[in-house]
């Protein structure tokens, strides 16, 4: 593999904007440094752009096996790419469910068309899998669906959750309002690492200010922090998904817990469903997010709502650090060379038949955003240039201890 040299980098030190260059060799960064002499065989000149560790999303659904006409890990992972996003971590709602070690060895095969790095999370079922999770070795976490949503993992019995829980690496959870607590509680009993998925309401976030520890983390997705029930009308089944969309009131005390640090992470829930689902009277819960998840926190930042290093620390160091992902969410020497180079002025439209999502639609087409991934870097290699995709294979993660 040749080397790749990113120049005139704009990077944010210590919260202080600093211009490096960043070597990478073999698929990792090798130096940083203020000056680098070297003839690297290929060189990107980001004059005038900020790099950031590529995004790390601990939260998409990609289909395989068993549902990939919404999507499949190619089309899954080329809209992880044209999104900035290196890292996915995969929910198990699949068909049939990842509630073995086998399926878990069958997806593995599945996912390596990705062009992003990516990971598992293991399911528990309500049939008490608690014997395969004892043996299931490289994934990110065991995910408990404690309410209803799409697809039948509804595990209820607090006794089994508990016995989940204590042999579980650790523990994400889809859990709303009462089970929510119940989590917070049986993650204290267990004393077992908790990654909560979408928190939404304020009284949620006052609860866990009080009740959270260093062992628990909370998502917010990007549809909760800029929609509300207010465009439910508008969005019909575009708009549908688990947790449904709150109030303004909890989408204000959503964005207060994300820039106090009460939020740790932004996950996309990527949930696609397709057109036809969505527009039939029953439409399934779920919507697509990962083209639009960075964009959507830069134009953000561009509105002075948030800091760069704060969205830095949401989508990539955190990530990273909550699931003990293995040489991922930094751009230091000796670490994978996942990057996004930004555009921060470039002002572009959603618009649904630009998407690279399979079902093809966006709850935010027609929105016009402020800043966009202009490059996207993984293992080395450019996968998205300029609304280019190129089809290079990724890996699968490696965890480090938690
Ligand atoms: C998800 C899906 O479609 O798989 N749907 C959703 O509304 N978020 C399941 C989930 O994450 O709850
Ligand atoms: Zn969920
Ligand atoms: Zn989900
Ligand atoms: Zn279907």
């Amino acid at each position: 593999m040749t080397r790749l040299l990113v120049r005139n980098a704009r990077m944010v030190v210590k919260g202080r904007p600093v211009i490096r260059q960043i070597l990478i060799d073999q698929g990792r960064i090798s130096r940083v440094a203020v000056r680098i002499k070297v003839d690297a065989e290929r060189n990107l000149n980001a004059e005038g752009n900020f790099v950031i560790p590529g995004v790390i999303d601990p939260h998409v659904h990609f289909r395989e096996p068993g549902l990939n006409h919404k999507e499949d890990w190619m089309t899954g992972s080329r809209a992880a790419a044209a999104g900035g996003v290196t890292t996915v971590l995969d929910m198990p709602n699949v068909k049939p469910p990842t509630f073995t070690v086998k399926r878990l060895q069958k997806k593995r095969a599945l996912a390596s068309t990705s062009i992003v790095n990516y990971g598992f999370h293991f399911g528990a079922s309500a049939q008490d899998n608690t014997s395969e999770i004892r043996k299931a070795r490289g994934v990110a976490s065991t995910k408990v669906y404690m309410n209803s949503t799409t697809g039948n993992l509804l595990v209820e019995d607090i006794e089994l959750i508990r016995k989940i829980f204590s042999c579980s690496r650790m523990v994400t959870a889809h859990a709303e309002e009462q089970q929510l607590e119940d989590a917070v509680r049986i993650s204290k009993e267990t004393n077992k690492r908790l990654y909560l998925c979408h928190v939404t309401l304020a009284k949620e976030l006052a609860f866990l200010k009080r009740a959270k520890n260093r062992h628990m983390f909370c998502e917010a997705t990007p549809h909760h922090l800029f929609l509300s029930s207010k465009d439910e009308k508008k969005l019909r089944g575009f708009g549908m998904m688990k947790p449904v969309l709150k109030s303004e009131k909890d989408r204000r005390a959503l964005w207060a817990a994300v820039n106090r640090g009460l939020i740790d992470a932004v996950g996309s829930d990527h949930a696609p469903h397709l057109l036809d689902e969505k527009k039939s009277a029953a439409p399934p819960s779920g919507v697509t997010g990962l083209e639009t998840m960075l964009p959507l926190l830069l134009d953000a930042f561009n509105k002075r709502n948030i800091s760069l290093s704060r969205i830095v620390e949401l989508t990539s160091r955190n990530p990273a650090r909550i699931f003990g992902l293995r040489n991922k969410g930094s751009i230091s020497p000796g670490y994978d060379a996942d990057l996004c180079i930004l555009d921060l002025n470039m002002k572009k439209k959603v618009r649904n038949d630009e998407l690279h999502t399979k079902c093809g639609w966006s709850p935010f087409d027609g929105w016009i955003l402020k800043g966009w991934p202009m490059a996207t870097i993984v293992n080395g290699n450019i996968v998205f240039e300029k609304g280019d995709i190129f089809d290079i294979k990724a890996k699968e993660v490696e965890y480090d201890e938690v």
